[in-house]
Order: C-alpha cells, then sequence, then structure tokens
C-alpha cells in the first residue's frame, strides 16, 4: 500500500485499489470495483476492517487511547464545555461563540414541551416497561407531530428536527421513569438549564420544591459530554443504514436507540452494576474466581465493561470516569462497595495474561453505571442516560452521511452458503 494505493493480485491478473486517504488514523482502499471486475466480495464479519463512510466528526485512536470530536480532546471538552456546547460542536462543526451557544439553550427550552396527545402514549405502557422500550417508541412517536420536518434534503428541516430530538429527548427520558413509579409527570421549566432541567423532571414530585444539586448537574454534564459520539460504533452505523434509505431523522435515531439497548453496547452500563452486584452479594465471590469465569469459553460470564473493538488501551472515557468516580461518591453518596469491587476486577484484570494478550481494559461502560447510581438514577435509566448523551453524535452523524453526495442506500452483499436448487414437493407429497 503506498500514496497511491495497492494492488490485488488473483491469480495471473492484478487489480489496482485507489487509496482513500485518512487525515489521521487507517487510511484504506477503495474496492466498490472489485465485483464488477473480478466477481468476488470481501468478507468482514462484524465489519472490524470495513470503513462505512468517510467522516470529519470523531477521531479515536485505539492504540494510544485517545478520543477526538472535530480536532478537540475529549479530556478538554469534558473539563472546559457544557453538554449542549459539544453538541453544537459535533451538529455544526464549531464551537459555539456566546451569542451562538445562548441561542442554542434557548431553542432547546423552546422545544422542551411534549405535545399533550404524548401523555396516552405514556399510559399505554405497563409500569415495568423498560425506559429504553419507551425512549425508541416515542421517538417515533414524536416524529408524527412533525412531518413538515422529515425531508432529509432540506437543510432547515434538518435543523428543526434535530432541535426537537435534543430538546424532548430528557422530557421523554423523565416521564418514561416517572411512569414506571406512579408518580405525576413533572414538566419542563425554562428557568433552568438543560441538565438542571432533566434531573428536576427526573427527581421533583409536585407537592414540594426540588434543589436540583450543582454538583450532581455538573457530574452529569461531564458524564453526557462522554458519551456524546465515537465513530461507527454499532448504534450510530444503524442510523447510518437507516437513514441511507432517505429515512426521516426521528425513523433513523429510534433505530439507533434499539442497537443501543444491546448488553454488548450501550445495554452494558446497566450489565456492569449488575455484575459488580452479584460478586458483591455472592458470600463466596472472590474476584479471581470472576475473572477465572470470564476467561472460560465454557463460560458465558463475560467482564461486562472490558474490551472495546476499537481501543486496545485504556479508553479514555474510562480513564476520565475512574477519577470522577471517587469525587462525585465522596461529594455525593459516600462509599459505594461496588466501586471497590470494581476496582479489584479493573486491577487483577490488567494484570492477567488473557486481559493483557488481547488488549481488554475498561470501557465507557465499567465505571459510568456506578456513577449514575451515586447520582440517585435507577439501574433501568443507565442505557437512557447514554442515550440522551450519545444523541448529539447519531444526529451529526446521520445529518453528514445526508450532506455527502457519495451516499449510497446501505446494502451489503453476502456470501450464500445455503441449499442450491431443490425439487418442489407438494404438501400432500411431503
Ligand atoms: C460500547 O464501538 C464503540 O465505540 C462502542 C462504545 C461507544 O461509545 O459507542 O464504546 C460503547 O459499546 C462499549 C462496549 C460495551 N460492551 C461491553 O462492555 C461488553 C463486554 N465486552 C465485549 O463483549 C467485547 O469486548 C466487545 C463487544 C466490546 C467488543 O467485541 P469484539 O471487538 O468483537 O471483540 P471479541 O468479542 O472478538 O473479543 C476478542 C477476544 C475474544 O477472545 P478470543 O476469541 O480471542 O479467545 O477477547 C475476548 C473474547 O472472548 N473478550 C472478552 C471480553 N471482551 C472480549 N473476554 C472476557 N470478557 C470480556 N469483556
Amino acid at each position: 500500500m503506498d500514496e497511491h494505493g495497492a494492488t490485488l493480485q488473483i491469480g495471473d491478473r492484478s487489480l489496482e485499489l485507489p487509496a482513500v486517504p485518512a487525515h489521521q488514523g487507517n487510511s484504506g482502499v477503495d474496492i466498490s470495483k472489485l465485483r464488477a471486475a473480478e466477481g468476488i466480495v470481501t468478507f468482514d464479519p462484524g465489519f472490524a476492517n470495513t470503513a462505512s463512510a468517510q467522516s470529519t466528526i470523531t477521531y479515536i485512536d485505539g492504540t494510544a487511547g485517545k478520543l477526538t470530536h472535530r480536532g478537540y480532546a475529549i479530556e478538554e471538552l469534558a473539563n472546559s464545555c457544557s453538554f449542549l456546547e459539544v453538541a453544537y460542536l459535533l451538529l455544526f462543526g464549531h464551537l459555539p461563540n456566546k451569542n451562538q451557544l445562548e441561542q442554542w439553550q434557548d431553542s432547546m427550552k423552546r422545544h422542551s414541551l411534549l405535545n399533550e396527545e404524548l401523555k396516552r402514549f405514556f399510559n399505554a405502557f405497563p409500569k415495568r416497561a423498560h425506559p429504553m422500550a419507551i425512549l425508541s417508541s416515542a421517538t417515533n412517536a414524536i416524529s408524527t407531530f412533525y412531518e413538515e420536518y422529515h425531508d432529509p434534503q432540506d437543510e432547515e428541516a434538518i435543523v428543526q428536527s434535530a432541535q426537537r430530538l435534543l430538546a424532548k429527548m430528557p422530557t421523554v427520558a423523565a416521564w418514561s421513569y416517572k411512569k414506571s413509579t406512579g408518580f405525576p409527570y413533572i414538566y419542563p421549566r425554562n428557568d433552568l438549564s438543560y441538565v438542571e432541567n432533566f434531573l428536576h423532571m427526573m427527581f421533583a414530585l409536585p407537592t414540594e420544591p426540588y434543589h436540583v444539586d450543582p454538583v450532581i448537574t455538573k457530574a452529569l454534564n461531564v458524564l453526557l459530554i462522554l458519551h456524546a459520539d465515537h465513530g461507527q460504533n454499532c448504534s450510530t452505523a444503524t442510523v447510518r443504514f437507516v437513514g441511507s434509505s432517505q429515512a426521516n431523522l426521528f425513523a433513523s435515531v429510534a433505530a439507533g436507540m434499539n442497537a443501543l439497548w444491546g448488553p454488548l453496547h450501550g445495554g452494558a452500563n446497566q450489565k456492569v452494576v449488575e455484575m459488580l452486584s452479584d460478586i458483591a452479594n455472592d458470600p463466596d465471590a472472590t474476584t479471581e474466581s470472576y475473572i477465572a469465569r470470564a476467561k472460560d469459553k465454557n463460560d458465558p460470564f463475560r467482564l461486562m465493561g472490558f474490551g472495546h473493538r476499537v481501543y486496545k488501551n485504556y479508553d479514555p472515557r474510562a480513564r476520565i470516569l475512574k477519577k470522577f468516580a471517587d469525587d462525585v461518591l465522596d461529594r455525593v453518596k459516600g462509599d459505594d462497595p461496588l466501586l471497590e469491587v470494581a476496582q479489584q476486577l479493573e486491577e487483577t484484570a490488567l494484570n492477567d495474561e488473557y486481559f493483557a494478550s488481547r488488549n481488554l481494559y475498561p470501557n465507557v461502560d465499567f465505571y459510568s453505571g456506578i456513577i449514575f447510581r451515586a447520582l440517585g438514577f435507577p439501574l433501568r435509566m443507565f442505557t437512557v442516560l447514554f442515550a440522551i448523551g450519545r444523541l448529539p453524535g447519531w444526529i451529526a452523524n446521520w445529518k453528514e452521511m445526508n450532506e455527502d453526495p457519495t451516499t449510497r442506500i446501505a446494502r451489503p452483499r453476502q456470501i450464500y452458503i445455503g441449499e442450491e436448487s431443490r425439487k418442489f414437493v407438494p404438501l400432500h407429497q411431503r
């Protein structure tokens, strides 16, 4: 491979594969002529070696364990920005100035209410409904009120849909939680910031004033920023896949939410806390016994929150969260035995050849659930919090895809290994 590309030798024929150069990280080769020229396709389960897009939004250096959004290091954004600032950066490509940020914050306030007809929608769910099921369903339901903004080729419509999704998601999330408690829905308030409003709708009751703790507000801003975008992960790739058929933004994001819910992806933060609780409550548990289970191919147990397709080093988000967990617990909740279990598991795993040889490190989900728990969120809301954080990343990728003139509908090929032609047998003879 050189700056021009690569040459594929097939028998006595050779095919030039033009280079697709990267500004950072892996460059690629264009194989779009391969099937027409040679009648073969590439095979890459899970797309571990296949780029599905050219993007300017996020760069992940998996070897060094570094993450940047539009060129800014995640550590700087987490320390210095609000979540809405980072959402603006992801969507529009630059950090907002004071005036732009004020207008952006104001637009979030003005669109945070849900249409009153949606209340019946929430009441249709059973009390025990998982809030991720409500979130993805509500995202499609909200779209029915904004059909005038569905056109993926209309720039203004894209901004209008993006604002409504970002503004209403905290309200949907909080109401899905209230639904499970039987307590009244709390309406958004325009005197509160985006994160303060979400906390207020989540935890306030109409019977008494609710004080939004600034420590929790700051912590949740950081947590949402750390989840804001992450390249072509499973849920973002799903949003692009669905959007490539020119489905509207709401439908594409709803699909991404369902992908995120999986325990190998965003559902892992809930699974990590369940795993830590099981270990903490198991009188016979030792860190070593659970690490041995994680290594045992005959045991379905995996060390949830560990490993990553791209990071072969410590996930920089996990590094920030590990430090953050101590601060938040000290300030908000006091000790949590699950943090000690997590730290022991991490220390044992990082010194174990099985994990070291496979470059398995803690990922963003390993510590996030402990912090969500310390902030007072119930377990089944953890992936919803991940979804609120990831929403601007999904929207930015969907927008970038729709603005890319080379975008085509996603339609992968397959390697068929099924039956060849068989003689049909009528029912009465079977
Ligand atoms: C997220 O892609 C993203 O960017 C995702 C994300 C984002 O911000 O969008 O970062 C968010 O989804 C983080 C990941 C959350 N999931 C988990 O924590 C679940 C536990 N982790 C794994 O299931 C796994 O590590 C994945 C799903 C994260 C990655 O899977 P890969 O890349 O397909 O890796 P693999 O399953 O092929 O594992 C390689 C080897 C295997 O062993 P061998 O076949 O080589 O013997 O490592 C082993 C695996 O068995 N392995 C683990 C392990 N993770 C991988 N063994 C024990 N415990 C684990 N957690």
